[in-house]
């Protein structure tokens, strides 16, 4: 059904974690959803070997540029869900990944040194957009956002954000220890245990409506989109990237 890729070309700007939390968001749905890992460090890969069986999910795990566009192809016929989670380096599965995504998320986190990374990535589609007229739908999700305070470089980054006229996730996603526990203890969200110093139960809420809102980005869309993905121009896409 829908290609979702998470990127930005820094490591460390929440790609995996934001990734993960849709994943195990809509597995809760009961949607069926195929993950490609395409970072050599395999976080997610590295996650899902802890994890116990999850039913209606797979991991794809050591793709590269030549076959990440099969694998896409392949996989979104069978899942209602491909959540692609990119390296944090400059890498031409980039530009391999992004045109065939119905929609691209940049994870950027208030920070300036992310931002740059999370600019890379808008470079690139505004570039696929003006060269080889593809047009992608990509959004920002602010990421590591503390709950409790605005800081000023958070703003700044909004602001700039705003200027660009790139669109922003409503919804942010939150710094929690919820969110690393998932990848200490390699397990959902939902099936952390309970502990003292923090509260599940603003994580979850968090990490729902944050589904929410990519779910519908997705419908919204995938019913305005012109052509089909089927029917881009790989070789637009190859030539200009
Ligand atoms: N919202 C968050 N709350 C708490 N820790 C986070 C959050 N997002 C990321 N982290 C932590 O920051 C580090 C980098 O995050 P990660 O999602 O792996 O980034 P990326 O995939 O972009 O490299 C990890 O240790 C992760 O646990
Ligand atoms: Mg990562």
């Amino acid at each position: 059904m829908a290609v979702i890729t998470f990127a930005n070309t820094k490591g460390g700007a929440g790609k995996t974690t934001a990734a993960l939390l849709l994943v195990t968001e809509l597995l809760h749905r009961k949607y069926r959803v195929c993950v490609i890992d395409a970072d050599p460090q395999r976080w997610f890969s590295r996650w899902y070997q802890g994890a116990r069986l999850l039913p209606n999910f797979t991991i794809e795990t050591y793709v590269s540029a030549p076959t990440i566009q099969k694998t896409i192809h392949e996989r979104r016929s069978q899942f209602d869900f491909v959540i692609v989670d990119l390296p944090g380096i400059q890498s031409p599965l980039l530009a391999a990944t992004v045109g065939l995504s119905d929609h691209v998320l940049v994870p950027i986190q208030g920070s300036s040194m992310d931002a740059q990374g999370g600019a890379q990535v808008l470079d690139l589609l505004r570039y696929l957009d003006r060269k080889a007229g593809l047009s992608i739908p990509h959004s920002v999700v602010l990421s590591r956002v503390n709950p409790m305070i605005t800081t000023r470089s958070m703003q700044a980054v909004k602001r700039l954000l705003c200027e660009q006229q790139i669109h922003v996730l409503d919804t942010p996603i939150a710094e929690r220890a919820a969110f690393r526990e998932m990848f200490d203890l390699s397990r959902p969200l939902r099936d952390l245990p309970e502990a003292q110093g923090r509260n599940i139960d603003k994580a979850v809420a968090n990490a729902s409506d944050y589904t929410n809102d990519v779910l519908a980005l997705v419908a919204a869309g995938t019913s305005a989109r012109s052509a089909p993905l089927a029917e881009r121009n790989l070789n637009r896409l190859e030539s200009a990237a």
